[in-house]
């Protein structure tokens, strides 16, 4: 696909805010060893790669199992899981070591090609790896001994912030060694977890088989989620409706239930999604996150620029009446606002009529990318309650392209004279808008 000169230039100024935003920030990455088996895999260490050179702090965990099944078969051993973990015997422990040491060697080349077809080609990156997960057995659960089977018992953090600091990607392998100098085969979304948690990770990166996460409903019926909060989707996990790779969400439960603001899980077999999830507005695929991505507030002085943005095409198309900077500094006030990541999506405001004990909606406007999913209507709603709080009788709008959109609010047509009298002499003729109010007293 080629980008017109319009899309490309929209691409870049759209995606410059998140360049900016994730610069300096640290992010932790984790895939399974399958991902390194699929084509798509050395393209992902690339965009890896990019991340780096764009200034991001990154920590790389990777996992072994196909690997080190693998390793098993070739002696001839038979792996042991118990409840989903791998019971790690002294035999089972080499194949660990090997998988894991071949794994890393193999990241640590696809990183030292650098960044083909880029200016950035040639630039070296470094990668450390090394002691910097302590671990501690499992130990015997349920009669069962788990052998070399560990759990994370601490970050190095000073360790890996040193690296970090040096401009080097962290690698971590799911192996951790004892302070009595005994390896231990970890998992490696428990490798991830601890690490995003004891970094004050900004960010935990999952890298799934699938695209995301899915709600599943009574009928079996499969959606996806772009955006969730950890409330909500622990509900649904609770009840069962949620499809995902186990690994990827127990990872991205666990960091942000820890404080991590926000954990993605995006899928490693599809080119570019990791770049398309972090450097656009509504990403690729499931962010889960703490707070509200989407927040109806009441606008702020600091909200009158994005206000502005949003109302200016619609200015220009004569479907609102101009505004001036100075004038909407003014009324702010009046102003509530939705603010997507940090963007105002959608805008509305009332004005108070006293005397009369009514308000006027104006100033209705949601972004075109944005349109049709009932942002209006909770903005109307929000107003609505306003106005019920200020103890207003009623509600109107002046408009001259919208009026449907009112009727199926439950608006009525009137005639001008109904208006207030102090808006009544500000009617502006020429424009003729129609009049629709609404009663708020039922
Ligand atoms: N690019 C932004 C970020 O990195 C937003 C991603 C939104 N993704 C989503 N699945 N809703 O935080």
């Amino acid at each position: 696909m080629t980008l017109s000169h319009e899309d490309s230039v929209r691409l870049f100024r759209s995606s410059a805010p998140y360049i900016n935003a994730h610069r300096g920030k640290t992010f932790v990455i984790m895939f399974g060893g399958e991902a390194v088996l699929d084509a798509n895999f050395g393209r992902l260490i690339q965009d890896i790669a990019l991340l780096h050179s764009l200034g991001m702090r990154i920590i790389i965990t990777h996992g072994a199992r196909p690997q080190i099944d693998e390793r098993l078969q070739l002696r001839g051993l038979q792996g042991r899981f118990v409840d989903g973990l791998r019971v790690t015997n002294k035999a089972t422990l080499e194949c660990v070591k090997d998988a894991a040491g071949s794994l890393r060697s193999q990241i640590e080349a696809l990183l030292t090609l650098g960044l083909p077809n880029s200016p950035m080609h040639g630039a070296r990156i470094r990668v450390c790896s090394g002691n910097l997960v302590i671990a501690k057995p499992i130990g015997v659960r349920n009669g069962i001994d788990f052998e070399h089977t560990g759990l994370v018992r601490r970050i190095d953090v000073e360790g890996i912030q040193d690296q970090l600091e040096d401009g080097s990607i962290v690698l971590l392998s799911p192996m951790g060694y004892s302070p009595t100098g005994e390896v231990f085969n970890l998992s490696h979304e428990d490798v991830a977890t601890q690490a995003a948690i004891a970094l004050g990770a900004d960010k935990l990166i999952t890298l799934s088989e699938f695209d995301g996460l899915y709600k599943v409903d009574d009928q079996r019926n499969e959606k996806f989620i772009r955006t969730i909060e950890l409330n909500a989707l622990r509900s649904l996990v609770d009840s069962g409706q949620v499809l995902a790779e186990s690994t990827c969400l127990t990872a991205m439960m666990a960091t942000v239930d820890a404080g991590i603001e926000r954990a993605h899980c995006v899928s490693y077999k599809d080119n570019g999604t990791l770049l398309k999830e972090l450097f656009t507005r509504d990403g690729d695929g499931t962010l889960v996150m703490q707070n509200h991505y989407e927040q109806l507030r009441g606008a702020s002085i600091d909200d009158v620029g994005g206000i502005l943005n949003l109302i200016r095409p619609l200015e220009e198309s004569g479907a609102l009446v101009k505004r001036s900077r100075e004038l909407l500094e003014s009324e702010i006030e009046q102003f509530t606002v939705i603010e997507r990541d940090g963007m105002i999506i959608a805008c509305a405001a009332l004005y108070i009529f006293p005397e009369d004990a009514s308000g006027e909606i104006a100033c209705v406007a949601t972004h075109r990318d944005y349109r049709g999913q009932n942002r209006g209507e909770r903005l109307l709603a929000a107003l609505k309650n306003k106005a019920i709080l200020y103890q207003l009788k009623r509600i109107f709008v002046l408009t001259t392209v919208t009026g449907h959109w009112f009727l199926e609010q439950g608006f009525d047509e009137q005639s001008v004279d109904m208006l207030p009298s102090s808006k009544k002499q500000m009617y502006n003729y020429t424009r003729n808008s129609k009049v629709y109010m609404l009663n708020l007293d039922s």
